[in-house]
């Protein structure tokens, strides 16, 4: 698949927001900060993470089919965050991909060995993607909803 990752612009934004259609699907994209509805205009500014990356990825046609943002949390770590793929594009590995893309940079940008990430309970495609993609759950900082998973980034 020809997909590429780029740094996210307001286009790009005023897309993701048309991808989120109640506030569940809200919160289990970008936690309970986020309020929904939300403006486009202001999701940088409520996506924004200190020291934070984002990222969109964009199809052969130029049109922007994802999202995903990573932080440092400590020296050699990231935490990835807010991982989306359009609605119409999902299912045909575009998620697997990004994720792998976003893995990678974060090497590249933050020599990141380790990868952390949060996920609902209840997200099976979410959390079937991240198991393939080689994430354990760590059940002592996991609660009854929130899984926290990490990885060893192979990259
Ligand atoms: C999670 C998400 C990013 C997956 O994107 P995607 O492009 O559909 O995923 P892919 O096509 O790359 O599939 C990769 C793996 O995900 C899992 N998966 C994808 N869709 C699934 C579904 N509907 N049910 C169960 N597992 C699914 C499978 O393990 C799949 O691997 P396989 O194709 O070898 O079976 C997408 O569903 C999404 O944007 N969800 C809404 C936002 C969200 O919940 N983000 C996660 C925040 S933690």
């Amino acid at each position: 698949m020809d997909l590429e990752l780029r740094t996210t612009e307001q286009s790009d934004y005023d897309a993701i927001a048309t991808w989120i259609e109640d506030a569940t699907s809200c919160s289990r994209w970008a936690g309970p900060l986020v309020p929904f509805p939300f403006s486009a205009r202001e999701l940088p500014e409520l996506l924004s993470v200190k020291g934070g990356s984002s990222y969109s990825l964009y199809d052969s046609n130029n049109n922007c089919i994802g999202f995903g943002q990573f932080w440092v949390v400590k020296q050699g770590a990231v935490h990835l965050g807010r991982i989306i793929i359009s609605p119409e594009a999902r299912g045909f590995g575009a998620g697997r991909l990004l994720c792998n893309k976003l893995m990678a940079k974060a090497m590249q940008e933050a020599g990141a060995a380790r990868v952390t990430l949060r996920v609902y309970r209840d997200n099976a495609p979410a959390l079937s993607l991240y198991s393939s993609l080689g994430f354990s759950i760590i059940e002592s900082e996991s609660t009854d909803n929130l899984l926290l998973m990490s990885a060893s980034n192979a990259e």
